[in-house]
């Protein structure tokens, strides 16, 4: 079979390793800035070390450093516009982003409003023009992670309509990613495999998806390698070095992955449940992250092969791809990860929850078209299950 075409330009600067982030005022210096706003999570630096020598080396440079704290939880229109003020008054010439995909996505919102001069709200209303951004943008996540930092995508919630939504365009990636595993040593047993399974979810949405292209599966199933043997040991030891080396990196090259190719069902299901209820982001994917990927591997079960050999589930003669998804069944089970009724949804949520990810733009990148049957169909699979048991593996 001959290549479909493709095009390929991913232009953000990356930096990675341990200690990298403490040469941001180094890296600020060089591109000219002067005065810098600093986006970050509340009180963030009481409970991670590694964020506090960052924002005491920013303190201690000739910098002008206006510190923008973004309330607890995930993007919304307020947090926008709140953002947008702040770098705005501070008429900042940079703007770094120092949290997990929650704070660098506002921080990508907020910067395109400063520019065009309006709200959010008023951008939504508009006809979505996406300017080359007039000031750089840096990003450095404290999670592994949602790969936000090398993306050009931001995921904002409107509370009033209960839907998590997204924009999305080139010039809103960040000009540079200082990718630092050290900032993630923080993160507790629970929020690494959340947001672990989210990054391992966009790694293998990349080979799923109908887009998918040779570039994109290469660093998508490095990335799956990387973490598929590394988040298990981080979720067990969050000072195990190695390991959230590994996450770090495995979770910036799905971000890349995923903006070459792009994500698909789970992202379009999960955002669905984050939409209804308001859990947090990789929670909602890896709730149903086996469900779509057992009804993906009808349609690709070579490209899920592949994504086996990746995760080093060893080979059973199957040939289906069903090994893929027994590895990810292990993994959650391994993890203790949550099943879906547990955040208290019903059968009578069904219905919306299938609305809301029928809306979804991920799932018209699933290499085949989904029914609307089969949207529900996953939902209550992940629904039926009361407790994760480890799949048998055969070796
Ligand atoms: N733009 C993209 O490409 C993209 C991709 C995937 C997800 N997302 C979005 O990113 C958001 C989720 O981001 P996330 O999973 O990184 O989590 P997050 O940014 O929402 O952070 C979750 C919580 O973790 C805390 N935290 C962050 N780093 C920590 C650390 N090192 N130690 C201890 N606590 C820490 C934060 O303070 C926060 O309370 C969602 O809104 C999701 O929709 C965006």
């Amino acid at each position: 079979m001959t290549i479909s075409p493709f095009a390929n330009h991913l232009p953000v600067k990356i930096q990675f390793g341990e200690g990298t982030a403490l040469q941001l005022p180094k890296l600020l210096q060089d591109i000219g800035a002067d005065r810098v706003v600093v986006l970050l999570d509340e009180g963030i630096e009481q409970y991670n070390p590694a964020v506090a020598q960052v924002l005491d080396a920013l303190r201690a440079s000739a910098l002008t450093v206006t510190r923008v704290s973004k309330p607890a939880g995930e993007p919304t229109i307020a947090m926008i516009d709140a953002a947008t003020a702040r770098i705005r008054e501070a008429a900042a010439d940079a703007v770094v982003a120092l949290g997990g995909g929650s704070v660098i996505d506002t921080a990508k919102a907020a910067r395109l409003c400063v520019q065009l001069g309006c709200t959010f709200g008023e951008f939504l209303a508009s006809a979505l023009t996406y300017p080359a951004p007039d000031i750089p943008l840096i990003a450095v996540p404290t999670t592994a992670g949602t790969g936000s930092e090398v993306s050009g995508g931001s995921v904002v919630s409107d509370p009033e309509t209960g839907r998590k939504a997204g924009i999305a365009n080139p010039h809103l990636r960040p000009q540079h990613a200082v990718i630092d595993p050290q900032l993630t040593w923080s993160m507790p047993p629970s929020m690494t495999a959340n947001t672990g399974i989210d990054a391992l979810a966009q790694a293998i949405a990349a080979v799923v998806a109908k887009v998918r292209t040779p570039i994109g599966d290469a660093i998508a199933l490095e990335a799956v390698r990387l973490m598929g043997d590394s988040l298990l040991a981080a979720y067990l030891d969050g000072g195990d070095r190695v390991a959230r080396s590994r996450m770090a990196c495995g979770s910036m090259m799905a971000g890349l992955a995923m903006n070459i190719s792009d994500c698909t069902a789970e992202h379009s299901l999960g955002q669905a449940i984050g939409g209804l209820t308001g859990a947090a982001h990789g929670l909602t994917v890896g709730l149903v992250l086996a469900e779509t990927l057992e009804r993906e591997r009808q349609f690709v079960p070579d490209r899920l092969e592949r994504v086996a050999d990746a995760l080093g589930v060893p080979p059973d003669g199957t040939h289906d791809g069903s090994r893929a998804v027994a590895g990810i069944r292990n993994l959650l089970a391994n993890l203790g990860f949550p099943v879906l009724s547990g955040l208290g949804i019903t059968e009578t949520d069904l219905d919306r929850l299938t609305d809301l990810a029928l809306a979804d733009y991920f799932l018209t990148m699933s290499p085949h078209p989904w029914s609307r049957q089969e949207v529900r169909g996953a939902f209550a699979s992940a629904l039926a299950l009361q407790s994760r048991q480890p799949a048998v593996v055969a070796g």
